[in-house]
């Protein structure tokens, strides 16, 4: 079955906004996405002063929702201080879009990844600004806050399908799912927690079962 987009989604698509390289920028990230293995770079230059993003360009390898989505939230993010361009989310930049397909809605996540990524590099390098990589329950459900059930659109967390987060004292991780075995996105949706806990430095096994 063809998937429908919207028309701002077209729009984006052919005519992006923002594309290309920032030769020598004050911070870049590449992603690449737990659910489809596409990636993303975003470029972007900060006044040093005032904290504004005041150049913001993107390279994407990724499907026409990831161009469209990474072409809208490199406009919103486009003369905002940091603090203010890092809280823009995948929801705002989708609903900005007039919507996406619910299969598609990962790769709006793939897009804030990628600028979330940028901004913290920047934080990072040019600020000194140190990261809490612990792992706790809220870290991890901060993870997976951003994995989508792509069934309907929906992170994991919304849609009240996490029942359980446990660590041992080695750093074990068990994840139970409130999901049918049969589910068609059962195993695309453990794939991609699996590659998001891994992002926790000092992760052990982890396992997800569903109940
Ligand atoms: Fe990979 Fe859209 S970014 S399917």
């Amino acid at each position: 079955m063809a998937i429908k987009y919207t028309k701002k989604v077209i729009e984006h698509f052919q005519n992006p906004h923002n594309v290309g390289k920032i030769e020598n920028p004050d911070a870049m990230a590449t992603e690449g996405s737990p659910a489809c293995g596409d990636q993303l770079s975003v470029y972007l230059k900060v006044d040093k002063k005032s904290q504004i993003i005041k150049e913001i360009k993107f390279q994407s390898y990724g499907c026409a929702s990831n161009i469209a989505t990474a072409s809208i939230i490199t406009d919103m993010a486009l003369g905002k201080i940091i603090e203010e361009a890092k809280k823009i989310t995948w929801k705002q930049a989708a609903d900005k879009l007039g919507g996406l397909p619910p299969i598609k809605m990962h790769c709006s996540v793939l897009a804030i990844d990628a600028l979330r990524g940028a901004i913290k590099n920047y934080e990072k390098n040019k600020l000194g600004k140190k990261f809490d990589e612990s792992l706790n329950k809220q870290s991890i459900e901060k993870q997976l806050n951003e994995v989508i059930y792509g069934k309907v659109g929906v992170d994991i967390i919304s849609l009240r399908l996490v029942k359980y987060i446990g660590i041992d004292e080695k750093n074990n991780v068990l994840i139970e799912l409130s999901l049918n075995k049969e589910d068609q996105f059962k195993d695309d949706l453990k794939h991609e927690i699996t590659e998001r806990l891994n992002r926790f430095p000092k992760i052990g096994k982890i396992k997800i079962a569903l109940v």
